[in-house]
């Protein structure tokens, strides 16, 4: 069994996703925390409802921002997971945590199309028509990490910003389940910046 840290910073449905494969053992897959940026969020209920212990880490409680960093590895290593996943974490993760772990990250866009904090609304406003999603590695960059696998989805006439991102979500999900247990009972490899699952 391969135990993991999610983070998260919002409604958690891809933590929820998470949770709910890691009910088969053959997964192959133990989350043994969850962090938050931020408290009181419904992915923070979501693990406790699953008896999954957290923890909360703001920026805004340490003075600067490689000390919340520092301390943001610290809660992790607390867990010694094998990796990290990023599902929805809304926050730039630092050369310590970095250093320390490999990190997933689920987007929702493909990668490198439409990076940041906003990528559903800036695929529409751009008005391309298809997006979808991906599961990369975080490097030091903004979504700019190793790419490990990728779902496109149309944008049809009419879509808002909510409609694509719950069909986004909906391809999102799988992917992410499937790439982390993958990369849990496989491994994941790193080199020259270009990141494999045998
Ligand atoms: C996901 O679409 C993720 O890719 C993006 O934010 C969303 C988080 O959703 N960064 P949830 O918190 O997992 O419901």
């Amino acid at each position: 069994m391969t135990g993991i840290v999610v983070l998260v910073s919002g409604s958690g449905t891809n933590l929820q996703a998470l949770i709910d494969a890691t009910a088969d053992p053959a997964y192959g897959v133990r989350i043994l925390g969850v962090g938050a940026d931020r408290a009181g969020i419904t992915g923070l209920h979501r693990a406790g409802a699953a008896g999954i212990p957290t923890f909360v880490c703001r920026v805004e409680d340490y003075p600067t921002r490689a000390q919340w960093d520092a301390a943001l590895a610290e809660r992790i290593g607390d867990h010694d997971p094998a990796f990290v996943v990023s599902a929805g974490f809304m926050k730039l993760l630092g050369p310590e945590v970095l250093g320390r772990y490999t990190v997933l990250n689920t987007h929702p866009a493909l990668l490198p199309a439409f990076p940041g904090a906003h990528a559903v609304r800036d695929a529409l406003a751009a008005g391309a028509e298809v997006t979808g999603c991906t599961v990369h590695v975080v490097d030091a960059g903004v979504d700019t990490g190793p790419v490990l696998a990728q779902v496109s989805v149309p944008i049809l006439p009419g879509d808002t910003e909510d409609t694509l991102h719950e069909r986004i979500k909906a391809v999102e999900h799988p992917l992410l389940v499937q790439v982390v247990g993958r990369a849990a009972r496989e491994g994941i490899t790193v080199i020259d910046g270009k990141a494999s699952i045998p």
